[in-house]
């Protein structure tokens, strides 16, 4: 990572909230630890609650403890990074109470500052107007949302506009994490640091794409949230449709953020719309029931704290997408994301196209492996190419057998901690690198492929799948590829 020496003032709105204490903190802890703080860059948290500079560093501390391990005992960084720290309360909805934040010479000296808004986006339009009208909004001055942004376009425009009143474009910087994480940005030194793969990426080679991000946690006691979002909203419109962006899209001029968010929006702007009686076809809904994960009995959904036994809303999605370009035409991109399944693991497959023709006689050898890449995100960081072997043996003849070739960037880079995707992205923020971050028009273009799908859902009386906790989702997820010939990569 290059270094963030530019000093700057970090203002954590949501500042005492679970993202703050889980994520954002120990992500700045971890920067402060490898060098990457100025050393007069302030770290200030902001919220309702009346909680003194002192009581905030503790709260701090308590959760290092728990989401950094290796920071107990640190005797080097934490003394630092406490010195780093403060606190101001501000209610987001009275305005009058943002003089405090110039009160505490935010800002001042012509200094850079983030304000990370871990609020609910509900709240968003009346902080910036709040920061601007305490003159808190210059050019040098830089606002981090936090998704969902709306629960549709319209509302997501709503929200939009409001912040656009006040900050522009270059200043607003649209989180997605699993942009931030390491084997994403890996895909890109794949795709473009080499000429091996891009010649071959392309509907001539690939026969399918696949991205599963699945999760074994259920909605961990946040149903209110997580029932008014659910799975499309949560993790489709955003984690996976970057993803997919990623994959799909053009070799952009330069690695810098206008070049490659205007590659990625031609992808969007591609897909092709689901809407009616496709999304019967092309989607699969999902519930989780009770089961069983790691040899634990786990809740159904609707055994959740405050669930309400009418919900309809899909913990698990599983949809086929076509992007209508001369790159991909006739190449399937095989979406799937759900809770209360059986491993926690992320992955993008590429499969490849089988050989035109077999030369070999052997009968065993007639179905050839097709050759696939696998980028894996989660549990380890790894990368794979399968390619078919001669088996060794004089005696085997020319029997075949696919093998991997790994790439474990834990053991390539064995000196080398990887980074949480949160360093990654707050450094980028403090740098004013938004390469990693969304423009609205993307965001906007992944609501209106969203919104179709929702849409056609809501007119159905269909209620999503039951799927017991610790499988792979309903049965016609896994008929989803089936149906066109494929099938979905086994974990
Ligand atoms: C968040 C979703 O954006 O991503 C959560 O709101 C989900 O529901 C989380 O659990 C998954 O992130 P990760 O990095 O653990 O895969």
């Amino acid at each position: 990572m290059k270094a963030s020496l530019k000093a700057c003032d970090v203002v954590i709105f949501g500042g005492g909230g679970d993202l703050a204490m889980r994520k954002l903190l120990p992500a700045l802890y971890h920067l402060d630890m490898d060098g990457l703080l100025a050393p007069t860059t302030r770290i200030i948290g902001a919220s309702r609650r009346e909680v003194s500079t002192a009581e905030y560093q503790e709260k701090i501390r308590a959760a290092l403890d728990e989401f950094v391990p290796s920071s107990v005992g640190d005797e080097k960084t934490w003394p630092r990074f406490k010195e780093r720290l403060s606190y101001v309360s501000v209610d987001a909805q009275q305005e009058t109470d943002f003089s405090r934040l110039n009160d505490h010479q935010i800002g001042g000296d012509n200094r850079d500052v983030v304000f990370y808004l871990a609020t609910s986006p509900d709240l968003f339009g009346s902080i910036c107007s709040s920061l601007a009208s305490h003159g808190l909004n210059a050019e040098r001055m830089r606002v981090v949302l936090e998704k969902p942004l709306g629960r549709d376009l319209m509302s997501s425009r709503a929200i939009n506009d409001e912040v656009m009143k006040n900050f522009n474009e270059q200043q607003a910087f649209r989180i997605d994490h699993y942009l931030g994480k390491e084997t994403v940005q890996n895909l890109l030194a794949i795709r473009f640091g080499n000429t091996l793969f891009e010649p071959l990426w392309d509907s001539a080679h690939i026969d399918n794409v696949q991205i599963t991000v699945s999760e074994t946690v259920g909605v961990e006691g946040r149903w209110g949230y997580y029932d008014n979002a659910g799975a499309m909203r949560d993790m489709v419109q955003n984690h996976l449709i970057q993803l997919l962006c990623l994959v799909a899209m053009e070799p952009p001029g330069r690695m810098d953020a206008d070049s490659v968010r205007d590659e990625k929006i031609k992808v969007l702007k591609a897909l092709r719309p689901i809407a009616g009686a496709n999304a019967y076809t092309k989607t699969v809904r999902g519930q989780y029931a009770k089961g069983m994960i790691k040899g634990k009995d786990v809740k159904g959904y609707f055994d959740e704290e405050g669930s309400n036994p009418n919900s309809r809303t899909e913990t698990f999605v599983a949809l086929r997408a076509d992007i209508d370009n001369w790159r991909w035409a006739g190449v399937p991109f095989y979406l799937r994301t759900g809770k209360r399944l059986g491993q926690r693991y992320s992955e993008i497959v590429i499969q490849y196209k089988a050989v035109p023709h077999s030369i070999f006689s052997d009968e065993s050898n007639r179905q050839l492996q097709r050759n696939q890449l696998i980028i894996r995100l989660q549990p380890e960081e790894k990368i794979s190419l399968t390619v078919m072997n001669k088996v060794p043996g004089a005696s085997e003849g020319m029997n075949l057998q696919p093998v991997d070739l790994n790439l474990s960037l834990t053991e390539a880079f064995n000196d080398k901690r990887s980074p949480e995707a949160y360093e990654r992205l707050l450094l980028d923020v403090m740098r004013n690198d938004a390469t990693l971050f969304m423009r609205y028009d993307e965001v906007e273009a992944a609501w209106k492929w969203v919104d179709g799908i929702m849409s056609a859902w809501s007119q159905t009386s269909e209620r999503p799948k039951e799927y017991a906790s610790g499988s792979w989702g309903p049965a016609a997820s896994m008929a989803l590829p089936i149906k066109d010939g494929r099938n979905w990569h086994d974990y």
